[in-house]
């Protein structure tokens, strides 16, 4: 366990390269001509927000690959705006991955909703990481993002995207996007969703066939009573054409992380605007007026942290509940540039505290509260601790001035990306990898943390990164731009 002094020791030279070499070839290996496949075996197809994560990575390996990561999602965007959590390859058995093309029939009965016709896709989203994503993308290389026109062609879809969110979403008539099933903040089985969900009547046991079951281990996904209540809600949305007007969204809970992702996107959309020498303003106020949403809807100082409200709860006043359960994605807000700075100095008092850790119980932030009753130490987003999660805390940490902090975080999540062969997710107490290796946006978002400098000095013993990594594959030289 480590002590709040503990400064995690700065890889050597020869093991950052190895480790760079390593996450390139995982990259080089999970990418599938147009796009990456978050995993081979666990998830075939094209997922949103990790191939938002994955170009961020992607940049610093093949800024082209990166560009085409982003445009191959945003390809698949409906008419409505929204970007499918999940893009079909053709190419990849259907009894490969449930829920399946067939369950979701995008391209039929989406097509009130403008589902696109030549593309399968899923109906759900997933949060909105995008606009970010792009901006980082064409920044690592500006000139060959001008050149391909990249941000000129992905602005438009990007703007399109938020609007479905700021229109069909905000089902709590206050601002912020809803999600309106677990899949879509990312974090399936998050014991926030427990509430929520136990309104919510399971499809048969029968009526459907996992397929995350032959790859993962039972202990480490969600369990089949989740999967009911996931079908029957996907089912439910579907049938009424995915129109949001239509559907009853009987889940329906306003969650901190998705929405601190859209402000950071706003943001970014703000300065994407600005290079194609367009006007910024309507996006920074945008961004912020869901800053001062986030806070007046989901803050809540006695916890020291944001909460999900949960919209369908019953409440006296009709505008639902405040989940008291604690999900790290309470704290992705300090993502949020503009957030008041005693809500900032509240969330970093929580990530190290004693419902979170950081630096003191554990070395990477976990998905979950360490001391709650539902705390899963294996169990995907019950309380692992996630790459992507702990990539966006480094990142709130250094735009809050906190560089000590972000420096200790990153080593952390270099040594554990080294240690874990590129895991999905780790036991926050051991660091123990668990669920798909190989994991594409562990890997991406390693490289992104490699190819930033200043890191603290070495002062303890290193894991041995270097046992688990496999030789690397040559990327093409065609590929890595200009
Ligand atoms: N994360 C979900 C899965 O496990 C869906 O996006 O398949």
């Amino acid at each position: 366990m480590p002590s709040s002094s503990t400064v995690a020791p700065r890889l050597p030279g020869e093991t950052r390269s190895e480790l760079r070499r390593a996450a390139c070839r995982v990259l080089v290996g999970n990418w599938t001509g147009r796009s990456t496949v978050p995993s081979h075996e666990l998830y075939p197809h094209q997922w949103s927000w990790d191939s938002a994560f994955i170009a961020i990575g992607l940049r610093h390996l093949s800024p082209v690959r990166a560009q085409q990561e982003m445009e191959t999602l945003l390809e698949a965007q409906w008419g409505d705006g929204r970007v499918p959590h999940i893009v079909f390859n053709r190419a990849v058995p259907l009894d490969a991955y449930f829920p399946s093309p067939d369950f979701w029939r995008s391209s039929s009965a989406g097509a009130a909703a403008g589902a696109p016709r030549t593309v399968e896709t899923s109906g759900v989203v997933q949060p909105p990481v995008h606009a970010l994503a792009a901006w980082l993308v064409h920044s690592a290389d500006p000139r060959t993002s001008a050149r391909r026109g990249f941000l000129a062609r992905v602005y438009p879809r990007l703007v399109a995207w938020h609007r479905y969110l700021a229109d069909h979403r905000d089902l709590g008539g206050h601002g912020l996007a809803a999600v309106v099933h677990p899949w879509e903040p990312g974090m399936d089985n998050s014991p926030c969703w427990d509430g929520p969900l136990a309104r919510i009547e399971p499809a048969a046991a029968g009526s459907f066939r996992r397929a995350d079951l032959v790859h993962g281990t039972a202990a480490d996904r969600p369990t089949d009573l989740d999967y009911g209540r996931y079908v029957r809600l996907a089912a439910e949305y579907r049938d009424h054409g995915y129109r949001d007007a239509a559907a009853p969204h009987s889940f329906a809970v306003e969650d901190p992380g998705f929405n601190a992702l859209f402000i950071a996107s706003e943001y970014a959309l703000a300065r994407i605007s600005e290079a194609l020498d367009g006007d910024p303003d309507g996006h920074r106020q945008r961004a912020a007026a869901l800053t001062e949403a986030l806070v007046a809807r989901l803050w809540s100082p006695e916890a020291g942290q944001f909460l999900c409200r949960d919209l369908r709860a019953p409440g006296p006043d009709d505008d639902g509940r405040l989940v008291s359960k604690r999900g790290a994605a309470g704290l992705l807000p300090l993502v949020a540039p503009e957030l008041p700075r005693p809500i900032v100095e509240s969330l970093l008092r929580t990530v190290s505290g004693e419902h979170f850790g950081l630096g003191t119980a554990v070395r990477l932030l976990p998905s979950y509260d360490l001391r709650g009753a539902a705390f899963d130490r294996y169990c995907y987003w019950r309380g692992p601790a996630w790459f992507n999660v702990n990539w966006l805390l480094e990142r709130g940490l250094r735009q809050h001035g906190e560089s000590a902090r972000a420096d200790t975080l990153r080593a952390e999540v270099l040594h554990a990306a080294a240690a874990g062969r590129f895991a999905e997710y780790l036991d926050p107490y051991t660091g123990q990898g668990h669920g798909a290796r190989d994991f594409s946006w562990t890997a991406a978002l390693t490289l992104d943390l490699l190819a930033r400098d200043a890191e603290p000095t070495a002062t303890a013993p290193l894991p041995s990164a270097s046992a688990h990594i496999p030789a690397p594959a040559p990327v093409p030289a065609s590929e890595k731009g200009p």
